[in-house]
């Protein structure tokens, strides 16, 4: 297959390309240091981004931000990136994404555990995470040509935590969270958020 990695220098975008490029054909995307240079929050660009690609079979989205803070901290600004960026970017990955894409191809995106069990601080993610989990369950009921959509949520991230001088628990390393998005693209789920904790 040929498959588009979104956010392919990421911690967890790293991992996707190492456990995809074996068996696939992996287009790194990202800000920067990429195969082609998109950025998910212009519709301009993804559509240049499909353009260049050309006939590709899958999508794999480990991108976007959203910020954390709590209430009193977080501004219009904070959240309207959120919504830019992690939701939008990643909605318009798929609904642009649909016309290029091949038969029986799919698109797997991101969100996060805080959709579900949120803390405080969270508000912002936790929306943005519900909200994408809410767009890939209903836009499976629209897709066509045999194409599939799912979402992975990961728990917090290993190195994501070592590299913030956290300790939390439980982490996942961003390897595992790696074959989730593999077994996304080479199963057959569609509509699925999947929870990364199923996989460990
Ligand atoms: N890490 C965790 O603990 C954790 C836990 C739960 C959920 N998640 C979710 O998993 C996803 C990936 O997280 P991560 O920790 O791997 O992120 P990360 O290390 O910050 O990497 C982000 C990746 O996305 C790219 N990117 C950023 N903005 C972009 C844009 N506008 N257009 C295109 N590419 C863009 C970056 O490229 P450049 O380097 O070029 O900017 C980089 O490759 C996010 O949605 C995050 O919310 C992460």
């Amino acid at each position: 297959m040929k498959i588009i990695v979104i956010g392919a220098t990421g911690t967890i975008g790293r991992e996707v390309v190492k456990a995809l490029s074996a068996d696939h054909e992996v287009v790194r995307i990202a800000l920067k240091d990429a195969d082609i240079v998109a950025d998910i929050t212009s519709k301009a660009s993804i559509e240049s981004m499909y353009r260049k690609v050309g006939p590709f079979d899958a999508v794999a989205s480990p991108a976007g931000y959203a910020k954390f803070g709590t209430l009193d901290e977080l501004t219009d600004e904070d959240y309207l990136m959120g919504l830019t960026n992690k939701l939008m970017g990643q909605v318009n990955l798929v609904r642009i994404g649909r016309s290029y894409i091949n038969h029986n191809g799919s698109f797997t995106l991101t969100s996060g555990v805080l959709s579900q069990e949120p803390m405080p601080g969270s508000t912002s993610l936790s929306m943005v995470n519900a909200a994408i989990e809410g767009f890939v369950r209903a836009a499976a009921l629209e897709m066509t040509r045999g194409i599939r959509i799912n979402v992975v949520s990961p728990i917090f991230v290993t190195e994501t935590a070592e590299a913030m001088g956290l300790t939390i628990t439980p982490t996942i390393p961003a390897a595992k969270v790696a074959l989730v998005f593999k077994e996304s693209i080479e199963g057959h789920r569609n509509g699925e958020v999947v929870d990364v904790r199923k996989f460990v």
